[in-house]
């Protein structure tokens, strides 16, 4: 079978990347941007990084910043009216995955039209390429800023469901280690256990490829050797460099060998009970990796070994184990292992969940068939 595989045109990465993008925009002869981001980094100005360099490039820009934690198709509708009485060329996205997800969602209505749900129903339905956009990307962990997803809110549907298209990509993505080090300890823990989950997903997914396996096994090793560090110091440089790196590989993997049912579930805990995405996948990863090691035990195995774990002399289904328990550990040693109830989470919404979570696209690549019941046991286990 023949394989496709998607990245942004360019990434500038490492402390102070944001300081290319100036001259790579005047390059291109934009003439005023759209800042897609939400009231909070707006509060803490750290948008003003963004601002100032197209101050010094006469770029001109205007402000959108209702994206909420988990964008809505009313954010799409509203930043894209913004956009069009505002006549921008181009969309800049600043923040974590929630500006990047709506900002896609905004550049790829502009030039194709319709509903965001429109192109729900299949993967790459759109026909012209967006607007162009550019993902200023201020966390460690969603890897929106250079993937073919965006993640959309149904409010009234309580649903979140991913657009899969290759036209969601950025022209550059701004991978800035300043930007990510006021980044609080919960939001490092969550959006680290977010790329983690991206690189294990990917990396037991029944479309991994050599070159997305190459891609998660980095990522998980970074995220192993790293994330406790920049949990613990937000100004940890290096740690925070490592993260950058190890979320974007991971999301080089999951763009391209999808995900599976981790996020599938997390999806509705975000649709029903606005969940961070990243807390919920980091309670179900283990759980789901137990299901999914039967499986792919040999897969699971080789997570132990990069995440350091001695395996001589275990079988694969005791070293795929010995992984899911170190996973487990690396979730306590952060913060986020957590249980559901706690979180709100009700047993009588699990059913529709579990439904609308086998219906998730995200579940098609996942390695092992699972029934209804079955994803209910699963959430009921971290319930
Ligand atoms: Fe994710």
């Amino acid at each position: 079978m023949s394989n496709t595989f998607y990245m942004p045109q360019m990434s500038l990465m490492g402390p102070d990347a944001i300081k290319e993008l100036g001259a790579e925009l005047n390059a291109r002869n934009f003439k005023k941007a759209l800042i897609v981001t939400d009231k909070v980094l707006v509060g803490i100005n750290l948008v003003d990084n963004l601002t100032r360099e197209l101050d010094t490039h006469q770029i001109n820009f205007v402000i959108f910043d209702g994206v909420k934690p988990n964008p809505t198709e009313a954010n799409i509708e509203d930043g894209l009216a913004l956009l069009k009485a505002e006549d921008c060329d181009l969309v800049i996205s600043f923040g974590g995955g929630s500006p990047h997800d709506c900002a896609k969602g905004i550049a790829l209505l502009a030039t194709n039209g319709g509903h965001i749900r429109d192109y729900s129903k299949g993967v790459h339905l759109s026909a012209k390429p967006q607007l162009p956009l550019v993902t200023v990307n201020t966390t460690a962990g969603t890897a929106a800023e250079m993937t073919v997803f965006t993640i959309v809110t149904n409010e009234e549907g309580e649903t979140k469901y991913p657009i899969v298209d290759k036209n969601l990509l950025p022209i550059i993505a701004v991978n800035d280690t300043e930007l990510m080090v006021a980044m609080p300890k919960s939001l490092t823990a969550a959006t680290g256990m977010d790329a983690l989950t991206h690189a294990v997903e990917a990396y037991v997914s029944s479309i991994a490829s050599p070159i997305t396996d190459a891609a998660a096994t980095k990522a998980i090793e970074l995220i192993a050797n790293n994330l406790e560090a920049a949990v613990n110091d937000g100004e940890d440089r290096e740690a925070r460099d490592a993260m950058q790196y190890a979320e974007y590989l991971a999301g080089m993997a999951f763009s391209n060998a999808s995900l599976g049912y981790v996020h599938a579930m997390a999806h509705q805990l975000g649709g029903v009970y606005d969940l961070v995405h990243g807390l919920s996948n980091a309670i179900l990863l283990p759980d789901v990796s137990r299901f999914n090691a039967v499986a792919k035990a040999d897969r699971f195995a080789d997570v132990a070994r990069i995440m350091g774990v001695d395996t001589t002399g275990m079988s694969d289904s005791e070293a795929a184990e010995a992984g899911i328990v170190a996973i487990e550990k690396l979730s306590a040693a952060v913060g986020t292992d957590q249980k559901l109830a706690d979180l709100g989470v009700k047993e009588e919404r699990l059913e529709f969940m579990a439904i609308n979570a086998l219906n998730d696209p995200c579940s098609l690549t996942n390695p092992r068939k699972a029934t209804t019941e079955e994803i209910i046991e699963i959430f009921k286990k971290v319930m």
